[in-house]
């Protein structure tokens, strides 16, 4: 994770938060790793990594954050990929399958993703796993130190449960 993330320092500056210098380091990842598992255990969300194929190395993630139940059954989904993968259909593939862990495991009725409107590979990537856009939040997310708008989107779970 450290690597990843210092790796894509720059590419991923534009969609994200602004980060403390703590984040770029292993002491920062090995505590976050603990919280994701402890958050996944409490059923409060469900942090995945993407590995390449020799399974050495991280080049993605998918963060399904947020996970409410009660009436609401939903959760928040986030997502990065390393940049020398971007263009192969990688995270359409691993959302594919993590769509359908959290429809048919979790039983979520509904998965929200939300991008700044000139986001075109995300907003490309959310059309293809037929996600479908539900409006416009203005100042929705601070990202890289600025309130941008965002594109609201959803999933529903094609199974009524
Ligand atoms: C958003 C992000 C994950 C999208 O990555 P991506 O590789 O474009 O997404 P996909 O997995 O859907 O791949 C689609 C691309 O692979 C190509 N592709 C190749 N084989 C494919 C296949 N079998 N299936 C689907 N697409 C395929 C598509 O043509 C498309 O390429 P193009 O856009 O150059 O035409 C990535 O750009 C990223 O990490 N961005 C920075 C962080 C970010 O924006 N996060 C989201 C904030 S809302």
């Amino acid at each position: 994770m450290t690597q990843f993330r210092n790796m894509n320092k720059q590419h991923l500056t534009r969609w994200e938060p602004t980060r403390s210098l703590e984040f770029y380091t292993e002491g920062f990842w090995r505590m976050q790793l603990r919280f994701a598992i402890r958050d996944f255990r409490n059923g409060e969300s469900v942090c995945l990594t993407i590995l390449n194929r020799s399974e050495s190395q991280v080049i993605g993630v998918c963060n399904y954050t947020n996970i409410v139940r009660g009436t609401f059954q939903s959760c928040h989904l986030g997502y990065a990929l390393d940049v020398s993968h971007e263009g192969q259909g990688l995270m359409c593939e691993a959302l594919e399958s993590a769509n359908r862990y959290i429809f048919s495991e979790l039983k979520l009725h509904r998965i929200m993703a939300n991008y700044i409107p000139d986001n075109v590979r995300s907003a490309g990537l959310l059309r293809r796993l037929g996600f479908i856009e539900e409006g416009r939040a203005s100042s929705y997310l601070k990202i890289n130190g600025r309130w941008e708008d965002h594109i609201l989107t959803s999933l529903i779970n094609p199974k009524d449960i």
